[in-house]
């Protein structure tokens, strides 16, 4: 299992300063959430932590070993052209495997338990075209979790759904991720949502993106999202967003 450490990170493109001295540790098992607004560079956070973009200066670390490449015990779900539209759910699922050597007869064993965990049993056969938007992001999901990784990197994962779907999906990630040791980064600009689902968000600041203030959740799950310490939580995310008084 993992610990991910973003270790006093600046990276820049060119003469464009994304991130400035961005600095937290994610401990094994941790459910942490980042909000923040459009073109912080929440994405390139997670990127980097999937070995896809590197640090300008400071260090991305797993276990305290500077992440330098993608590998698949870290996934990264993101919202849309997630799935292969000419392969089937099944198909798609396997698609990490496949990768990996793991004997035809192995994998469709698999696929199916991974199916099975996301509600899609029966599903397999069926192209993407064929699915609502929440089965899409489910086989999305089962095709992250099906070679077991112990990171999981979602960025924005649900934006595209409509809110009841949302909800549902929601509870099936915290349903996926309870009691299994998996370290968790979710990306969402739904407020509510990281509040529901995460232990510790961190809220950064407009590009180039800081962190601006650390918030450890701890509430009992299932959070109400009426009750008193849950809205505590979202006035004081809004406070630094800016958004309270607009
Ligand atoms: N590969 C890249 N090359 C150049 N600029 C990039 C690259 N990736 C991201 N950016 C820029 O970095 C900034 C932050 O992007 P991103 O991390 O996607 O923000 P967020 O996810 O918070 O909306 C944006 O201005 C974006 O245009
Ligand atoms: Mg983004």
């Amino acid at each position: 299992m993992q610990t991910i450490a973003i270790d006093n990170v600046s990276k820049s493109f060119g003469s464009l300063n994304v991130l400035s001295q961005v600095d937290f540790t994610i401990a094994q098992g941790e459910f942490a959430a980042i909000v923040g607004p459009s073109g912080c560079g929440k994405s390139t956070v997670l990127r980097m932590i999937a070995g896809l973009e590197t640090a300008s200066t400071g260090a991305v670390k797993a276990n305290g070993t500077p992440i330098t490449a993608p590998d698949p015990s870290r996934m990264l779900i993101f919202q849309e052209h997630a799935l292969y539209p000419w392969r089937t759910v099944a198909k798609n699922v396997a698609f990490g495997l496949e990768l990996s050597g793991v004997s035809k007869k192995e994998w469709s064993i698999r696929v199916n338990e991974v199916l099975d965990k996301v509600g899609l049993s029966g599903f397999q056969k069926y192209y993407p075209h064929q699915l609502s938007g929440g089965m899409r992001q489910r086989a999305a999901i089962a095709r992250a979790l099906v070679t077991d990784p112990e990171v999981l990197l979602l960025d924005e994962p649900f934006g595209a759904l409509d809110a009841i779907t949302k909800i549902s999906m929601q509870n099936e990630l915290l349903r996926l991720w309870e009691g299994t040791g998996k370290t968790v980064l979710l990306i969402t600009h739904d407020i509510d949502e990281a509040i529901y689902l995460a232990d510790t968000i961190y809220v950064m600041s407009p590009r180039p993106g800081q962190i601006v203030e650390r918030i450890s959740t701890e509430m009992p799950r299932p959070r109400n999202r009426n009750g008193a310490d849950f809205v505590a939580v979202r006035e004081r995310i809004m406070s630094h967003l800016d958004l309270a008084n607009h």
